[in-house]
């Protein structure tokens, strides 16, 4: 799978959405997340992020790790919904982007 990471935060700029050809960019409230089931690894999204939050997972650099356990985690609740546009945008984020300053 893709993975969401920390770049994203607050900037949400939603460019990556338009790529994905299964719709599994989810909207959270200071980033989006990738729906590990849902994701199959085409890559579209990773080179059209202006800031370059989505990685490979096994791309990802160790400092931002803990995004890989919030872009499954942050599923927990909804399962596997097949399209993010059907949820529209969730108003809320794993606790461990909650925690992080706002600007
Ligand atoms: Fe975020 Fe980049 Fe997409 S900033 S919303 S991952 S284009
Ligand atoms: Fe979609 Fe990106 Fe995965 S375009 S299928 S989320 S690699």
């Amino acid at each position: 799978t893709y993975v969401v990471a920390e770049p994203c935060i607050d900037v949400l700029d939603k460019a990556c959405i338009e790529e994905c050809p299964v719709d599994c960019l989810y909207e959270g409230g200071r980033m989006l997340y990738i729906h590990p089931d849902e994701c199959v690894d085409c890559g579209a999204c990773e080179p059209v992020c202006p800031v370059e939050a989505i990685f490979y997972v096994d791309d990802l650099p160790d400092q931002w790790s803990v995004y890989v356990t919030a872009n499954v985690e942050f599923f927990e609740e909804f399962g596997s919904p097949g399209s993010a546009a059907k949820l529209g945008k969730i108003n809320r984020d794993h606790p461990a982007v909650d925690a992080l300053p706002r600007a």
